[in-house]
């Protein structure tokens, strides 16, 4: 559910000031793995030159009817588009798509397409409040049409109000929401994600870590918020972590670090995924200076680091749904059912990381499933995002099945 990989965007740009932060929504869309096809308008290349969108594009920008070396542009693009977003759409786009006109590439395309349509609005406050421009944006809506923005802000010549184009992340977020059918599950829920693995410090150049690179966890963030969560994502690669308006990222280092960030969150939290490789053990005394090698051989004594699974697992809010990891290297199943009832929690999800392509730093995966009631699930090997949303799939229905009772929703 609103993955982009691999999906065709068809984004069109007006001429309107806004048009350079297209640029930026075109690399977002690129960077989540979609084909990006630019339109732009005789008017948006008076803002912006298409050298720009045929550099960070997936095909070469196009800008009319006649001169390409498609014959007929407009039904390729749109009948091949899995969702088109016009930003910043003008007013007179506005107008000519309510009404049907296809003067132009981007108007014909918008015609000659069933893919879901998004249209960013942006101009001055005085045009975006006229009764025709209004009139035009709801009949586009009540059509199906998915209207973001305008915010209101700062707008060209210094003007405040009404009629900024909405933020480039928001847009981006629109498509996938659009590509995912709308699926919106999470819709009024909060998420916390734990992800990547910790590191212990030995001394200010030496830590204990393990091989956790955080793109499971960070792809369950990035699939939760694109199902409407609100997300918590505490991780040791914030750097790493998906951006989005409705993710916010916690960075931590250590184990101590990330149960008190946990700690503080998850109370108000309705889903907690443990997907985070916690150290079992840090050492007891952590040098303040580099240990030299002229020193000898280095002693570390250890000690056990807390288990916040278990933790969450002792003092779970009514209703949360808590969610651990367990990557193993042998007896999986039993393994697994050990720590699901061990430490208390609803569903584990397991991986063999001696598989083929699975686990640590790879981008595919293949798990396991296991729940309280004794439901067992296989997820064969798929993109971490894939597996992500099978995982919440299952979260979900565990909060289903226990609210049946009680009237609360996912
Ligand atoms: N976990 C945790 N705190 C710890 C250790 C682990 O919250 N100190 C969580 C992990 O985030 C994961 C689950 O517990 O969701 C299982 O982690 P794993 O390392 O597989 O299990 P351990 O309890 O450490 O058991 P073992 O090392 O014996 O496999």
């Amino acid at each position: 559910m609103g993955d982009l990989t691999g999906r065709r965007i068809v984004l069109g740009v007006t001429g309107g000031i806004a048009a350079y932060k297209a640029v930026e929504v075109c690399r977002h869309l690129v960077d989540a793995g979609a084909h990006v096809a630019p339109i732009l308008t005789k008017g948006a290349l008076r803002f912006v030159g298409s050298a720009t969108f045929d550099a960070l594009a997936s095909e070469r920008v196009q800008t009319s009817l006649w001169n390409e070396e498609h014959p007929i542009p407009h039904t390729r693009l749109g009948q091949g588009a899995d969702a088109i977003v016009v930003c910043p759409a003008t007013a007179r786009l506005l107008a000519d798509y309510r009404s049907g006109r296809s003067g132009d590439l981007l108007t014909a395309t918008l015609l000659a397409t069933r893919a879901p349509v998004i249209v960013c609005p942006a101009m001055h406050t005085e045009m975006w409040e006229q009764p025709a421009v209004q009139e035009n944006v709801q009949v586009l809506a009540a059509r199906g049409v998915e209207i973001v923005g305008p915010d209101e802000g700062r707008l060209a010549g210094g003007d405040v109000g009404a009629g900024r184009l909405a933020e480039p992340m928001v847009i981006v977020e629109a498509v996938e929401r659009a590509l995912s059918g709308g699926g919106r599950d999470l819709e009024g829920r909060t998420v916390l994600v734990t992800a990547g693995g910790t590191r212990e410090p030995i001394c200010p150049v030496r830590y204990i870590g393990n091989r956790s690179s955080g793109k499971q966890g960070h792809a369950l963030a990035a699939e939760a918020a694109a199902r409407g969560a609100k997300v918590l994502c505490v991780s040791t690669a914030p750097g790493h972590a998906p951006d989005a308006s409705t993710i916010e990222v916690i960075a931590v280092e250590t184990a101590a670090e990330m149960a008190a960030a946990v700690g503080h969150l998850a109370p108000g939290a309705d889903y907690v995924f443990m997907a985070a490789a916690v150290a079992d053990f840090r050492p007891v005394e952590v040098s303040d200076e580099k240990i030299k090698k002229a020193d000898g051989l280095p002693e570390i004594r250890l000690e056990p680091t807390a288990d916040i699974l278990a933790e969450l697992g002792r003092t779970r809010t009514s209703g949360q749904v808590i969610v651990g990891f367990a990557a193993e290297t042998t007896d999986l199943r039993q393994n697994a059912a050990a720590k699901l009832a061990a430490k208390g929690a609803d569903l584990i999800v397991a991986n063999d990381v001696t598989a083929p392509d699975t686990g640590f730093d790879h981008d595919t995966n293949a798990v396991v499933l296991l729940d309280a009631d004794g439901g067992e699930a296989e997820v064969p090997l798929a993109g971490k995002r894939q597996v992500a949303r099978a995982v919440l799939d299952a979260a979900v229905d565990i909060r289903r099945r226990r609210m049946a009772g009680g009237g609360v929703g996912s």
